[in-house]
């Protein structure tokens, strides 16, 4: 989705934006813009493409000691120079950026073209910010900016440059992500912390319904009733280094080679040196969680399919009932939520908006929160009342790979967290979920030292249209996220089922060499498998299985078979996902695909 940059200080800001906009590409984006002040003139330059674009139009004489950026995803109106950001008033007084969707533009914009016979020049519904701001402006910005925000609904980070203003920069937050970064005379604001790392750690959380105002050596936050508001600097402590390539040729594949250490942060953080399990945020005790009778995971993407796996985890290991959501319509069916309810929202980036919605929505019904969540800080972290974060590190490939299998093990240590506290685990099998969950880390390496073997296979394969990934139990789960992790980045058209569900329809689009991922990895499940890959074969398909170390009777039905170490059941999809993940990755490289902002997503998806 959309990134926003800004720079006051006493530097040119020019290329501090072009730095700050080239570390948020990875949320996605079709065409980008600046606007600076030249010589108390706002200046844009700004164009459809990539940011590459941007340069090349920029004029190397161009320089201002404030300026806002912005990358753009389209929503409202396509991919274009006139609707890229930033977006002027008329007078070309007033320049803004903005995240995030105006629900009710048409509106304001049909009385603005009315009755005060504005000329519009984009499709946007952030270009009406502009002109609202404009109307209201009678020489202070922070007071327009307040004026024009009450006329408004919707989702914003909106950051706002005048003419007539040169030393100030105004900013305001409603549903999408905003942080300010300190500096030595010279202040910044980001949609997200990697677009500041480079020049300052020292950053400042910007909550909902916040304005800021800054000039170079002053930041103050203020709330809705326009009072001012103290804000803890928040200190990052990772490195710029995790959000860069390190040698690999993409993000995506990094973050696949980097599950053994994802895995072993989040699992060793948790253990003390009885095998207990201590989760630090998580702050419910056996009296609350004797009150909870029922569980709702809800997340989108991925998030959703390792969520599909916690639910088995929980109700295996904790004896609740768990439904599990995607968030955009969890809220539209009137879900059975109330004070016996635990909500449990997944998601890597903390900001997706529809699993904040829903968030807000239990709340509202009165569930306790809790949230796995990769960004520390985010959104969703903040407004939870259990936090189990994800120690992944920062995630930049738009396909999620590291974020997968952080929550799944997030979701295993919460089950049997749950389960020692309500007595419903044995201990033989909490012992040996443990042991398992810290043999991971080396089986997860096991599994991408066999790279080699998926990338072979890949190079068969990438020119195969019809594919279906399928699998039973938990595999099953783990079949929908492999698929969707090929289609992301591959674009080939291909589904995921339950393996029993074939023979209800499904078959009949198996034919001659399409291509069946079938996972195979349950003990109990297996007989069963092998079955369904012997009706997908005597069809014609051509059959890639991924199973357990030993199982080697599916190498008579299959065409190739991958094996994973041994390992228990409920922990097999932490180490069978990355094949798939390979697979995927090998896949889209071939097909020269841009792997790591595939076309038409965004790593971040902060509009419903
Ligand atoms: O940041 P989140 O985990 O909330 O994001 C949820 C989905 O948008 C995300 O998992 C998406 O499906 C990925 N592109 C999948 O690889």
């Amino acid at each position: 989705m959309c990134g926003i940059v800004g720079y006051i200080g006493t530097q040119n800001a020019v290329p501090y934006l072009i730095e700050g906009l080239s570390k948020l590409e990875y949320r996605g984006y079709d065409s980008a813009g600046i606007a600076i002040n030249i010589d108390n003139q706002l200046k844009i330059f700004k164009t459809k493409g990539r940011l590459k674009n941007l340069e090349e139009i920029l004029d190397p004489n161009a320089k201002s000691v404030i300026g806002i950026g912005h990358t753009r995803w389209a929503t409202h109106g396509a991919p274009s120079n006139l609707n890229a950001h930033p977006h002027l008033n008329q007078s070309e007084t007033i320049a803004v950026i903005h995240n995030g969707i105006i629900e009710n533009y048409m509106e304001i914009k049909e009385w603005l073209i009315k009755d005060k016979k504005v000329t519009f020049k984009s499709e946007t519904d952030s270009e009406v910010i502009a002109h609202l701001v404009d109307y209201f402006y009678e020489g202070d910005l922070l007071d327009a900016v307040y004026k024009a925000v009450d006329r408004m609904i919707g989702a914003y980070a909106i950051g706002v440059i005048s003419k007539d203003e040169p030393n100030r920069l105004v900013a305001v937050r409603k549903d999408s992500p905003l942080i300010v970064g300190l500096g030595e005379n010279e202040n910044f604001i980001a949609s997200d912390i990697p677009a500041l790392l480079k020049y300052t750690r020292n950053m400042l959380l910007i909550e909902n319904d916040e304005f800021v105002d800054l000039t170079k050596d002053k930041v103050t936050i203020y709330n809705s009733l326009r009072q001012p508001v103290e804000r803890e600097v928040f200190k990052v402590t990772w490195d710029i280094d995790s959000a860069e390539k390190e040698g690999f040729e993409h993000f995506t594949l990094k973050e696949i080679f980097e599950q053994p250490k994802g895995v072993k942060e989040t699992v060793l953080r948790r253990l003390n040196n009885k095998d207990e399990i201590v989760l630090e945020g998580v702050n419910f005790d056996a009296e609350i969680l004797k009150n909870i009778n029922k569980i709702y995971i809800v997340a989108c993407g991925t998030a959703y399919h390792a969520g599909l796996i916690g639910r088995r985890a929980i109700e295996q290991f904790a004896k609740i009932p768990v439904e599990c959501d995607v968030a955009s319509e969890f809220r539209y069916r009137d879900p059975f939520v109330d004070d016996k309810t635990l909500f449990i929202a997944v998601s890597q980036s903390g900001e997706t908006l529809d699993t904040l919605q829903s968030l807000r929505e239990a709340k509202r019904k009165g569930a306790r929160i809790l949230s796995i969540v990769n960004v520390v800080g985010s959104s969703v972290a903040r407004e939870s009342d259990d936090l189990l974060y994800t120690w992944a590190g920062p995630e930049i490939g738009v396909a999620s790979t590291k974020a997968y299998t952080t929550q799944l093990t997030a979701f295993y240590l919460l089950a049997l967290y749950m389960g020692k506290l309500k007595g419903s685990i044995e201990e033989a099998l909490y012992k040996a979920v443990i042991n398992g969950l810290k043999t991971m880390p080396d089986l997860i390496q096991e599994v991408l030292d066999k790279g080699h073997e998926i990338q072979k296979l890949a190079a068969g394969q990438f020119n195969n249209e019809k594919v279906f990934f399928m699998g039973r139990g938990v595999d099953c789960d783990l079949a929908y996220e492999g698929s969707l992790k090929l289609k992301e980045i591959s674009y080939i058209n291909s589904f995921a089922i339950a393996a029993g569900e074939l023979k209800h329809g499904t078959i009949a689009l198996i034919e001659d060499e399409t291509f069946v991922v079938a996972l195979a990895t349950q003990e109990k499940l297996y007989d069963k498998m092998l079955s369904n890959i012997k009706e997908v074969k005597a069809r014609g398909a051509h059959v890639f299985a991924i199973a357990q170390a030993g199982n080697d009777q599916i190498l008579k039905t299959s065409d190739e078979v991958f094996f994973i170490p041994r390992t228990m059941d409920e922990l097999a999809p932490i180490l069978a996902v990355v094949p798939t993940q390979l697979l995927a990755y090998y896949v889209s490289a071939l097909r020269g695909n841009d792997v790591d902002k595939p076309r038409n997503l965004a790593k971040s998806v902060t509009v419903e």
